[in-house]
């Protein structure tokens, strides 16, 4: 067992330096915690292993990383995470995230598994922790695997989280919320489904929420999911976010999931968002509206040119 000063000095173990890696990373570090990272691709920062889980290397280097570093705690952001992607290739993406669950859980040390609402069958909105996993597709069948090696490791947290909207950096998969306001900034029109619902949750939520639990003196074990306060298709979103940035709204055109990249989500991706008043640093937490979140969006900054974009 470590001590308090030990801990302290111990980092946060963080899998994969995506969406979800980036943004916590910074939070992490801002909130002065020591943060490792594995991540597939080299990244000129310091801590940073290059490490590829589809790999026996890479897990045999996720164990001694595991083992040498000593983390006060990991948590679990790494892909695949293309839903469309792990449809066509379900074996190899549920290798990667059940060897990975399976040595962490192994390890004893406390870990928070990235989870999704894709583990439900996506028949009906706001999912709770009660409610029974019952994958709707691929994805959801590897995230399902992943979430029970965690949860007999005994020492695991799962966190179902929605999907999740922010600007992404050079290289990494746009977020629907980023091709709107794109879009919207150039007044062009989009097609948005009116048939797939969900409760986007801002990227900023998501870094606090597993910040504040990293940072606390003990990671809850169980299930909790963290989501966006509203439910709305993406059709609603789109029109949303050309609204605020203050395009012509009707350019979004209602279209059905089937006809578009969507076609393998469920119908509804939608959690009801747990408090988290239990962790300090949390008790006044609540997760930002779709409006708040867009809008911070367009603050932080607009998107360059079209021509530059990678879709
Ligand atoms: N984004 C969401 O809306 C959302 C919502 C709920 C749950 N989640 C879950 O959260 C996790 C992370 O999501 P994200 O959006 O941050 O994903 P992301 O942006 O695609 O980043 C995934 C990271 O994992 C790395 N990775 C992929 N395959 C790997 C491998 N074989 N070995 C080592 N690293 C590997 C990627 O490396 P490269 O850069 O080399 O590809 C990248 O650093 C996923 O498991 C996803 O299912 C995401």
């Amino acid at each position: 067992m470590s001590s308090n000063h030990e801990r302290s000095s111990n980092p946060v173990l963080l899998v994969g330096y995506g969406l979800i890696g980036n943004s916590l990373r910074n939070r992490l570090l801002a909130g002065g915690l020591p943060v490792a990272c594995v991540t597939r691709r080299k990244v000129p920062l310091p801590g940073c292993h290059l490490v590829d889980l589809a790999t026996e290397a890479g897990l045999s280097a996720l164990r001694d990383l595991l083992r040498g570093l000593r983390p006060r705690s990991v948590v679990l952001a790494h892909g695949p995470s293309d839903v469309t992607w792990i449809e066509g290739h379900e074996r190899q993406a549920a290798h990667v995230h059940c060897e990975a669950a399976r040595i962490v859980a192994a390890s004893g040390v406390p870990a928070i598994l990235v989870s999704t609402d894709n583990v439900f069958a996506g028949e009906r909105g706001r999912y709770t922790v009660a409610d029974e996993p019952k994958p709707f597709n691929a994805y959801g069948r590897v995230k399902e695997r992943a979430e029970r090696l965690i949860l007999a490791g005994g020492n695991g947290l799962v966190l179902r989280i929605s999907l999740i909207y922010a600007w992404t950096n050079s290289g990494q998969r746009r977020t629907f919320a980023e091709r709107c306001l794109a879009a919207a900034f150039e007044d062009r029109p989009l097609l948005a489904p009116t048939d797939q619902v969900f409760t986007p949750v801002y990227v900023a939520d998501v870094s606090s929420v597993i910040a504040a639990i990293c940072a606390s003196e003990r990671v809850p074990a169980g299930i909790r999911h963290l989501s966006g306060p509203d439910q709305l298709s993406r059709y609603e979103f789109a029109r949303l976010a050309y609204q605020l940035a203050g395009s012509y709204d009707p350019l979004v055109r209602r279209c059905r999931r089937r006809d578009t990249e969507w076609a393998s989500r469920p119908e509804f991706s939608s959690l009801a968002c747990d408090d988290f008043t239990d962790v300090s640093d949390l008790a006044h937490w609540r997760p930002m509206t779709p409006r708040e979140g867009l809008l911070a969006m367009i603050d932080e900054r607009r998107p360059e040119p079209a021509e530059h974009h990678h879709v």
